[in-house]
């Protein structure tokens, strides 16, 4: 196999929600000057546009009718700063961060159809020089090929505190034991669905990260791909 065709290298970088995936996986990437896909943020999307065509959740065909003509666009400011998820033309970045965005997330990711309409548009991120893939099945599914795959986790506690704290710097009205009882209802649904349900890859470098700080988060998972 000549050099060029080697497949471009990804981290898959998996976990429940709150378990510091999207800090760390945005640190990597900017670290290791690859790409990045925020997987969550894909399904957000689809769960936010169903939500405003006020479609059934439940409706498995018109969620995924929805999910097929949903347009989604990840878009990079250029002087920095957090990339902007325009949904239908519409700037959601703000609301689809919220738990009742996510819930619907969650919702429709037990869809088969739903997971099968999104792994092109997923997959699509892989270009060189690499991509750090966060999400719940990058290493199980979407990028089974993943030369680097690491499963983090954390406490449900701790990771409502990080959410807590999260939407609190937003201006967001929250409580934390609402959000402890959101987290694992979240968790108990990804984890038990029928497809690509959350859950490490056999391959994948398990980080438990409660009460580690992020720097020290970062250092691991970079040693993963540093020390292959
Ligand atoms: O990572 P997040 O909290 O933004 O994800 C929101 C929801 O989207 C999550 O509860 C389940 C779903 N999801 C998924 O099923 N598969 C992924 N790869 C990413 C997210």
């Amino acid at each position: 196999m000549s050099k060029s065709d080697k497949p471009v290298p990804v981290l898959a970088i998996d976990g429940p929600s709150g378990s510091g995936k999207g800090t760390i996986s945005r640190v990597v990437a900017e670290t290791l000057g690859w790409h990045l896909l925020d997987s969550g943020a894909i399904y957000r999307a689809v769960g936010y546009a169903a939500g405003m065509a006020g479609i059934d959740l439940s409706d498995a065909a018109a969620v995924t009718r929805c999910t097929e003509t949903t347009k989604i666009v990840f878009r990079a400011p250029k002087d920095g700063g957090e990339t902007h998820v325009i949904v239908n033309g519409h700037d959601a970045t703000d609301e689809i961060r919220t738990e009742t965005c996510g819930a619907a997330a969650s919702a429709i990711a037990v869809i088969p159809a739903v997971r099968a309409a999104l792994l092109d548009k997923q997959r699509s991120f892989r270009k060189a020089p690499g991509l750090v893939a966060d999400g719940r099945d990058m290493g199980t599914v979407v990028f089974a090929d993943a030369p680097y795959k690491v499963f983090l986790t954390a406490s449900a506690e701790e990771r409502a505190r990080r959410r807590y704290k999260q939407l609190k710097e937003k201006g967001l009205a929250v409580t934390l034991s609402t959000l402890l009882r959101e987290i694992e209802a979240r968790d108990e649904r990804d984890a038990t669905r029928k497809v690509a349900p959350l859950r490490p890859a056999t391959d994948a470098v398990i980080v438990d990260t409660t009460g580690m700080p992020v720097d020290e988060v970062v250092a691991r998972v970079l040693a993963v791909v540093q020390s292959a």
